[in-house]
């Protein structure tokens, strides 16, 4: 059995990385993410039996970004069913940025790649925004945030909302083509489907959040739920198989166009976001949660992936191994 991780450990990570900080450079194409500090770096690890330890800025806030990628599409799953979900967006890992355009073209199927780069999570968006407002379908993925981190309410960041808004003419093409090609139904308002991806991506979290978030996942879709008593019990929230999806999709895609590096070198299923959050697991142990905004040309952040290689070696939480 791997060794437990200790205070110890997450207060030696932030010590020795975060000097990778420098490597890396705030995200700036969203100008409110630009204000970010590039040398925070912080860590939080949630355990099965209920613990929480964290270190460095863990405190810090910062938006879910693509890191909400991994909500909609549960709750796109758990709504719509995988059948509907996977006629409108692939399966395969994409080589391409994040934000790409090019195979969405020259794929005979015009399906974006996966449901992690930006085109497939505006199509989850589109089967999300319809009846209703976009206001409400926020509150809906508000709601399952909120049950899953055992906060009593989810901020939502109007700066960075706007920011990306009047920016996001990347994600606006991504979409208008998209619903040129027939991905996004033709009765779908592109407009209302952007609203709700800018603002899903806009959601508020701490590292301790994303550790909770991981842990659900490590839990094949339960939260942790303290009791009055000082116990803890689960509770189900979205089924065993639509967890193995969201998973098996983190493993694939999670990490963009260096996410067979970093499985190689992590071993676990993670998934970032521009704003520098990445959140980890180790299948029915622990859910990791990093912050780091300076981030590499993937999107993802150097010292955070720096962190989780060296968790997953001295742990040895690699998921494909020899011990
Ligand atoms: O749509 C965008 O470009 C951002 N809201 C999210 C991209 C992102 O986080 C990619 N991450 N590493």
């Amino acid at each position: 059995m791997p060794n437990e991780i200790g205070q110890e450990t997450l207060e030696r990570l932030i010590r020795d990385y975060r000097p990778y900080t420098k490597q890396g450079a705030v995200a700036a194409y969203i100008p409110e993410l630009a204000y970010a500090n590039p040398h925070a770096l912080g860590i939080a690890a949630a355990g099965a039996d209920g613990s929480i330890l964290k270190a460095g800025d863990a405190d810090t806030s910062f938006t879910l970004q693509s890191i909400s990628k991994i909500i909609t599409l549960m709750v796109a799953l758990n709504d719509c069913g995988p059948e509907r979900v996977f006629s409108k967006v692939g399966m395969e890992p994409s080589v391409d940025p994040f934000n790409s355009i090019v195979k969405l073209e020259t794929l005979d199927h015009k399906k974006p790649l996966n449901p992690m780069i930006n085109a497939g999570a505006i199509v989850i968006a589109s089967l999300l925004s319809g009846g209703g407002s976009v206001d409400a379908r926020l509150q809906h993925l508000c709601d399952t945030v909120s049950r899953i981190t055992g906060r009593s309410s989810i901020r939502f960041n109007e700066k960075v909302y706007e920011s990306e808004r009047r920016t996001g003419d990347r994600n606006r093409a991504l979409a208008y083509f998209m619903k040129s090609t027939g991905i996004i139904d033709s009765d779908v308002d592109v407009e209302k489907t952007l609203d709700l991806y800018f603002k899903a991506c806009s959601l508020e979290v701490d590292c301790v959040d994303l550790a909770k978030i991981g842990l659900f996942f490590a839990l094949w879709g339960k939260c942790v739920e303290s009791q009055t008593d000082g116990t803890c019990s689960t509770k189900e929230i979205v089924t065993p198989e639509i967890a193995q999806i969201v998973t098996t999709i983190m493993i694939t895609s999670g990490m963009y166009n260096h996410s067979g590096e970093f499985f190689l070198k992590v071993g676990l299923p993670a998934k970032s976001g521009v704003s520098g959050g990445i959140v980890a697991f180790s299948p029915n142990r622990y859910g990791f949660g990093l912050f780091g905004p300076a981030i590499d040309a993937a999107g993802n952040s150097v010292a955070g992936v720096k962190m989780l290689e060296e968790l997953s070696r001295s742990h040895r939480l690699h998921l494909v191994s020899p011990h």
